[in-house]
């Protein structure tokens, strides 16, 4: 009865309340019967979230690689693994089938080793999207070093944070990339950072631009050379399930990222099995997605979750706005795409390019599209569906996050219909719960709160690198014996879930997770700031832009000269994703009387609601307010 493959209303009925009523035999069948074991596990599931500890398949030996590319190769050896498609239109396309896959993996795997990378080490991976991004992941994992990627937009001074906060040994790297028409210089960004790291031993440096730049002898290593010596050979490392597989940082609310852990078994499971079922891969199938390998939508559905199925999964390099904004469209044509994967920012900037870079281009191949990484407004859906899909294409709107590993919530084509701007249905074992003000689950439907997981699942995060309290503090304490997702979401009168955004100081700005203090922090590095709150406000193409509220040390130079002084240093610190589109002066901000400043009446300014800002009367300086909403942009 329980099915790796769900086809129908009927299956998705019958597998959910399988997974709901028996988890641990639930996931054993799908575990046992669609990968390769070293070694079968004693327990399926042990948990307690009051401590928190969750660890599934314990006592099971595996290696994921030989999962997403070994067991391929007896049967669809020849088959094109990873489709690249490099940034410039007029260089050639590379299809590396799942032999050479297997090849490279294995030959960068033991040039990690030769340079003295060992089981449980990190490794910084800092690449634009080239095939050595997916290939070095890989290689991580064949010999069971952690990775921890970062994505190539970032700061030197978010790469040094991020590769101090995990003690990496190694970074990877290029000489550049191309991103439309920048070429960006990525070796200097890591020479920058690593000035404040001590405990990189080496790194690597694969080419993509060619340009002659500084290696520092005895720690910077050309790639190339390495791997072209190396042999095709090596054995997989045995894991334990709970091994970390990998970190990758995500914001929080408050103070530094947080190195999410992702251990090796329960990752794979499901990863793998959400991918089969949401995407609904075949065979033939051509499956893209346009995240970046840096974010977690491209570790679990550009690699792991496709190369576990067997699947053809597309890399791009670009931008879609490069060399127009047709070159989506124009992919998805040149290569025959069947599921399109991309976030509602993308969806919103394409629309407002007009039809005239759509129509040009054949989309028939298209069976299934699919969005994530912010809730996607009705228009823009519409606009999917009309233009894109041609309304025959089953919308897929995944919810899930960089903590939860795989899709949460999302529509199962063939299963039951979408409905827009609805994430609709949880996936199988997935027991999501609305939470009201007062800590009390909300029953039934036709209500909205905030949303938890009251049941573990195989693919979530077991820790924060290095601050498990942090872990517990941040996603299990808020309410009893449930993960909270820092979500809002309702339930309507038919049980589908709709999310309706971050009820924390987390913003998404162009899908992208920003936190508002380390932005706070670094707007006060500069000499004439004396504060600074950091509210989203909503943005047609980005969903979300960021508008900062400014105190000076002295007024008199508050300038246009001085905003982008601010934010130079936000670029330097984070990157340019987290600059602000909105820099206002002002004399002081709205506190209460613990000292605490009011975001939520600066997030009604920002967003032009100011029709009811609440009682404002028992603030420490209610005055401040009016000045604010007069001056506001
Ligand atoms: C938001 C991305 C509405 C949500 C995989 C979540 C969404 C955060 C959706 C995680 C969706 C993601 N509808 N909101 N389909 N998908 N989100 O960690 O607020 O980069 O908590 O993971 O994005 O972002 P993250």
């Amino acid at each position: 009865m329980i099915k790796f493959e769900i086809k129908n209303s009927e299956d998705y009925n019958k597998n959910y309340s399988a997974a709901i009523q028996n988890p641990e035999e639930f996931w054993a069948t799908i575990a046992k019967k669609n990968f390769t074991w070293k070694r079968p596990w004693s327990k399926v599931l042990d948990w307690d979230f009051s401590i928190p500890k969750v660890s599934w398949f314990e006592g099971a030996q595996l290696n994921i690689t030989e999962n997403c590319i070994d067991r391929h190769l007896e049967t669809k050896g020849d088959k094109t693994a990873i489709l690249f498609e490099p940034n410039n239109p007029n260089e050639p396309s590379e299809a590396i089938t799942y032999n050479e896959l297997h090849k490279r993996v294995n030959q960068f795997a033991n040039v990690l080793n030769s340079k003295g990378i060992q089981k449980g080490d990190r490794v910084c991976i800092y690449l634009p999207m080239i095939p050595e991004l997916a290939i070095s992941v890989l290689a991580c994992a064949r010999i069971g070093a952690i990775h921890s990627v970062v994505f190539a937009g970032f700061s030197a001074t978010a790469l040094s944070t991020r590769i101090n906060d995990c003690d990496c040994k190694m970074v990877i790297t290029s000489d550049g990339g191309y991103r439309g028409a920048k070429t960006i210089d990525l070796k200097s960004i890591v020479d920058t950072a690593l000035l404040d790291c001590d405990g990189i031993e080496s790194v690597l440096v694969a080419k993509r631009i060619h340009s002659d730049i500084p290696m520092v002898s005895g720690r910077d290593f050309w790639l190339q050379p390495l791997l072209d010596t190396a042999s095709e050979k090596c054995e997989a490392t045995v894991m334990d399930a709970e091994d970390p597989l990998f970190i990758l940082y995500t914001s929080g609310s408050t103070g530094q990222p947080k190195g999410m852990v992702h251990t090796t078994a329960g990752y794979m499971v499901y990863t793998a099995y959400t991918f089969k079922n949401i995407f609904q891969y075949e065979p033939n199938d051509v499956y893209w997605c346009t995240a970046d390998i840096g974010w977690i939508t491209g570790h679990s559905y550009i690699v792991y979750g496709p190369l576990l199925n067997g699947a053809t999964t597309l890399m791009f390099e670009g931008v879609p706005s490069y060399p127009d904004y047709g070159r989506f469209w124009s992919i998805v044509e040149k290569h025959k795409v069947t599921q399109f994967y991309t976030a509602p920012t993308a969806i919103r900037a394409l629309a407002k390019e007009g039809l005239e870079v759509v129509t040009p281009y054949d989309l028939s191949s298209l069976k299934i599209l699919g969005t994530v990484g912010e809730p996607i407004n009705e228009e823009a859906w519409h606009w999917y569906n009309d233009h894109i899909g041609k309304n025959k294409c089953p919308i897929v709107d995944t919810w899930w996050q960089t903590e939860t590993g795989g899709i949460m919530i999302s529509p199962i084509p063939n299963s039951f219909e979408g409905k827009p701007a609805f994430a609709t249905l949880p996936f199988m074992g997935i027991q999501p719960a609305l939470m009201d003000e007062n800590g009390v689950e909300l029953e039934g439907n036709s209500v909205e709160g905030r949303l938890c997981i009251k049941f573990p699942w195989p693919s979530m995060a077991r820790t924060i690198w290095g601050n498990h309290q942090r872990y517990k503090e941040t996603y299990f304490s808020a309410y009893d014996q449930k993960y909270f997702t820092g979500d809002g979401a309702l339930r309507d009168e038919n049980g589908h879930y709709r999310i309706t955004g971050r009820v924390d100081d987390v913003i998404i700005v162009s899908g992208h997770n920003l936190g508002t203090a380390p932005i706070e922090d670094a707007i006060n590095e500069h000499p004439n700031v004396a504060e600074s709150a950091i509210v989203g406000y909503p943005h047609d193409i980005k969903g979300s832009a960021l508008y900062g509220f400014v105190t000076l040390k002295n007024s008199d130079i508050s300038n246009d000269s001085l905003k982008a002084e601010i934010n130079q240093l936000i670029s330097k610190q984070i990157g340019p994703i987290a600059k602000l589109d909105k820099i206002q002066f002002t004399s002081g901000l709205p506190k209460t009387r613990s000292g605490k400043i009011m975001r939520r009446i600066l997030r009604k300014i920002a967003s032009k609601d100011t029709s009811n800002l609440g009682d404002i009367s028992t603030l420490l300086n209610p005055e401040v307010v009016e000045t604010i909403m007069k001056n506001s942009l």
